[in-house]
């Protein structure tokens, strides 16, 4: 089936409201080339650009790729320099084409590491699209799922300490509150490329009752017709979140 064939057979009223997508593979694609890394980063961005496009077409109302981790500091300097220009560079390119498609862009993740002339580059892009009220696009950028929420933790003992809440207060609603996604429904379903089945850090208080779709497609190659056959996928899975049937 075709991308137009899937779209006919998803229900609009069972669509997930929430997608996180873990692009995975580009390293492996690019070796496959006799390339280097940062090649493979570099028609990732394409995959990005066709995802967001599905996204809007199918009216998904939230979507969150996993562009860099906390734990990509360890990469070689070469390819992290790479990577934080590429993501830079392509969020300048782009933003005026997200702006017509009435997109609100975030960056999600610490500000641990990242210079204040990159920081407020970033926010200087992302601003641009806060008055638009389409697709929530959330990038998850120095990013850390553990880190996040030792953020928020720590976030929650200082309204404590400053008496603004009590002990008995915090309940799932209010460490959800603290998290860089507040405000945000959790994710339905949670996407991973390349062959590798896991989290890596990825959202893991959000993602508690997440449906996982995992494919071989390595993440450059992922297009508009990959992205749409997971959404049909998760709607054949029937979600009990802990309950019977
Ligand atoms: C994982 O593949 C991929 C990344 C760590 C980077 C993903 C980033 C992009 C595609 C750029 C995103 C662009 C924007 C605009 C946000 P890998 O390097 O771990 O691949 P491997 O497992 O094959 O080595």
């Amino acid at each position: 089936m075709n991308y137009k064939e899937i779209i006919k057979k998803l229900d609009i009223n069972k669509l997930p409201k929430h997608i996180g997508v873990i692009m995975d593979g580009n390293g492996r694609w690019a070796n496959k080339q006799g390339a280097i890394r940062l090649w493979g980063h570099k028609h990732g961005v394409e995959s990005v650009r066709a995802i967001v496009e599905a996204s809007v077409e199918v009216g998904i109302k939230y979507l969150t790729i996993y562009a860099f981790s906390t734990e990509n500091w360890t990469r070689p300097e070469d390819e992290v320099k790479g990577l934080l220009k590429l993501i830079l560079d392509s969020l300048i390119k782009e933003v005026d084409a997200l702006n017509k498609q009435n997109i609100i862009v975030r960056f999600l993740g610490t500000d641990l590491g990242l210079s204040d002339e990159y920081k407020q580059k970033i926010e200087k892009e992302c601003e641009k699209t806060y008055t638009n009220n389409g697709l929530n696009f959330n990038i998850a950028f120095n990013y850390g799922g553990r880190l996040e929420l030792l953020e928020g933790i720590k976030t929650i003992a200082k309204q404590i300490q400053e008496n603004k809440i009590s002990l008995s207060d915090i309940d799932e609603s209010i460490v959800s509150s603290v998290l860089y996604t507040s405000g945000m429904p959790d994710p339905d379903l949670i996407i991973r490329t390349s062959g590798e089945q896991r989290l890596s850090n990825f959202l893991i208080w959000q993602s508690a009752y997440a449906e996982f779709y995992f494919t071989d497609v390595l993440w450059p190659d992922f297009r508009k017709k990959d992205f749409v056959k997971a959404i049909l996928e998760y709607q054949n899975r029937q979600r009990r979140y802990g309950g019977s049937k």
